[in-house]
């Protein structure tokens, strides 16, 4: 048997009844597997890996170590949920890692995308072993890998794996997950009790908020597309398009363009607005999000985002445009 095929005979997980049958097998299976030793866990906050650490917790509780790697490019809130979820809803292992200002240094003045997407990557694989090296007796390293990431590494997944660690960190893989489909491993995490903005939430680039601050990132500039980010998400949420749009997002360009504010002349940057439709990210509609929500959304942005003075929003479905700005 391949071991990398989802067997033919596995049921596709649809409701609760299925998710808990999963769910009671990979505890069995992890806790064979895994015997009293210890696991080594990314925790990005995304659902896969949130999925992976919720399941090994109930099957090998504190034996599971969960690293944390905030990049300072997450958005609004989300590594205090992780925290909160995690180390205290669940009493999980949880290892929670500032690095922001590491990456923000290794980023400075660096305006070319894929070299900004090298530096987050590397440095997110050296923060992830020095930690790791801290701990004894780790033996396996788990991972959310899910069935489309076998099936083709497409660009969804590829940058944010922890592949690319050094060969005497080879542990044998813990992967409860590798065989469900997204919408199968929402159904499991539901079932294990994720907050739902966690389990339905939309997808997030490994690179983070760093590809929407567009060019060389500044410290002031992303706190701009993280406060817009949240206001989007807020008015989106509030007005029932959170889950029927597949991705949305502000970006904020590296230029300025002159306002008024107050009566006063102002010189600050725009936010651009994007929320796209997709089945497989290999092409994208653009949503039709009512105007009036707009005008209110823009209103917002520009009188609570600092530094901010004209929202944009962008109508270019892909192709020709990408869906992140970078
Ligand atoms: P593009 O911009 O190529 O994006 O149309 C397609 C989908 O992939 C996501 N994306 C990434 N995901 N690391 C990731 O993990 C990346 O470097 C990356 N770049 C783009 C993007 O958010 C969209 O869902």
């Amino acid at each position: 048997m391949d071991a990398n095929k989802r067997p033919e005979t596995m049921q596709r997980i649809t409701t609760p009844e299925l998710a808990q049958a999963f769910i009671d097998e990979q505890i069995a299976e992890a806790r064979k597997q895994i015997g009293d030793k210890k696991v080594l866990l990314a925790l990005s906050g995304g659902v896969d890996s949130s999925v992976v650490a919720a399941l090994l917790i109930k099957a090998v509780g504190r034996q599971l170590v969960c690293v944390h790697v905030n990049h300072g490019l997450l958005r609004k809130g989300e590594p205090e949920q992780v925290v909160d979820v995690f180390r205290n809803q669940m009493d999980a292992n949880l290892i929670y890692v500032d690095a922001a200002d590491r990456f923000l240094d290794k980023l400075a003045g660096v305006a070319e995308p894929e070299k900004k997407r090298k530096i987050i990557g590397a440095e997110f694989i050296r923060v992830f072993e020095e930690e790791a090296r801290k701990l004894d007796d780790i033996a396996f390293l788990a991972q959310g890998t899910i069935y489309p990431d076998i099936l083709e590494s497409g660009p969804v997944k590829s940058h944010h794996n922890v592949g690319g660690l050094p060969d005497d960190f080879a542990f044998e893989l813990v992967e409860p997950v590798k065989f469900l489909y997204k919408d199968e491993v929402r159904v499991v995490g539901k079932q294990l009790g994720l907050p739902d903005n966690m389990v339905y939430r939309q997808p997030f680039p490994g690179p983070g908020l760093g590809v929407r601050c567009v060019g060389a990132i500044t410290r002031d500039r992303l706190e701009a597309v993280r406060e817009s980010d949240a206001i989007l998400r807020e008015e989106f949420a509030k007005n029932g398009l959170a889950g029927k749009v597949w991705q949305y997002f502000t970006i904020v360009p590296d230029f300025k363009s002159t306002g008024i504010t107050d009566g006063l002349r102002t010189y600050d940057w725009p936010v651009v607005i994007r929320a796209v439709n997709t089945v497989d990210a290999v092409t994208a509609s653009v949503e039709n999000v009512p105007f009036e929500l707009l005008q209110h959304i823009t209103k917002r942005i520009t009188s609570e985002v600092k530094g901010v003075n004209r929202v944009l929003f962008d109508l270019t479905p892909k192709p020709s445009g990408t869906i992140e700005w970078e």
